[in-house]
């Protein structure tokens, strides 16, 4: 596995195999590696010739006073479970150089970079979508890989690939889970023990809402409610959001028909988390 910091040096490794019409499948991340990233790792290199995955964390994409400055970080475990991959570079790029002085230059999606999480987090996405796009370009990728888990910043990529002629395949991988259902996510690590068990309601809540619906509940604001009140029997839960919402607008149905998107987010203890639950009404 090769480390790339510079960003001329991944430039020209990537047009050096392209060259060589090497395929390119690429994972951002912002590393405290977990099983979520590692299978879109697992299906990157099924699918392209050369594997690179991006270790950075993006401060375009934190608001003021959230977690940026204690992200969790652990580089030489990251490298580790890469190492097992047998990946080809691990790109750490350096803040200075990915944001010098003067950079003035951003990148959104509208509409969708404002619904759900970003409404608590307005500027989020398009950090999300600045960063990724830069990525894109220094990388150059036949294939990028992202997670169902956050679902909202998937389709966001896919939208802006599509509206800016990305020559790039956004492929979208379902969310791993832990043993109980909680999504995996680097900011699991700050749950403390009773707030990691405490957590799984959300998922729970997610499960609920798939369960009334498939049985052919048909009264969205019922199934609300119940979601909500199961989430309430965790008073330390903080509910930003619960939503049913149509996957491809991501705003809020009237009806439960077709394919829906269930969503949520909230905090407990340092922690916020997202979840969502693809489900198909009856
Ligand atoms: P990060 O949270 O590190 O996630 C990197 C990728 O891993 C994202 O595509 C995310 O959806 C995916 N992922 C995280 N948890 C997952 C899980 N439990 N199951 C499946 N996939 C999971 O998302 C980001 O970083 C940043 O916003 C980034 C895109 C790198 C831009 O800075």
């Amino acid at each position: 596995m090769r480390i790339i910091k510079n960003i001329d040096e991944m430039r020209a490794y990537s047009q050096k195999k392209k060259n060589h019409g090497k395929t390119i499948g690429f994972i951002p991340t912002m590393g405290c590696l977990h099983d979520g990233h590692l299978s879109l790792v697992q299906a990157a290199k099924k699918q392209a010739d050369i594997v690179v995955v991006s270790i950075f964390v993006n401060p375009i994409q934190f608001g003021p006073g959230e977690d940026f400055k204690r992200y969790p970080k652990n580089l030489s475990n990251d490298k580790r479970l890469l190492n097992n991959f047998d990946i080809d570079v691990l790109f750490l790029p350096d803040t200075k150089k990915m944001f010098p002085q003067g950079f003035k230059t951003y990148l959104e999606v509208e509409e969708f970079s404002r619904k759900m999480c970003g409404r608590s987090r307005p500027n989020h996405f398009r950090g999300v979508t600045t960063i990724v796009a830069k990525l894109f370009c220094l990388v150059c990728p036949d294939f990028a890989f992202f997670g169902q888990k956050d679902f909202q910043q998937q389709l966001i990529i896919k939208t802006m690939v599509r509206d800016m002629d990305f020559p790039v395949e956004v492929v979208a991988l379902p969310t791993v889970r832990e043993f109980d259902g909680l999504a995996m996510s680097s900011r699991n690590r700050y749950l403390k023990p009773k707030e990691r068990e405490l957590a799984t309601v959300l998922y729970k809540a997610l499960c609920l809402a798939k369960e009334e619906i498939e049985n052919g509940e048909k009264d969205l604001r019922k199934i609300l409610i119940r979601m909500r009140s199961l989430i309430g029997t965790v008073p330390s839960i903080r509910l930003d959001y619960v939503v049913i919402a149509d996957p491809e607008t991501l705003e809020e149905v009237k009806a439960i028909k077709g394919k829906l998107l269930v969503a949520l987010s909230g905090s407990i203890g340092k922690a916020r988390l997202i979840d969502n639950l693809i489900v198909q009404a009856k």
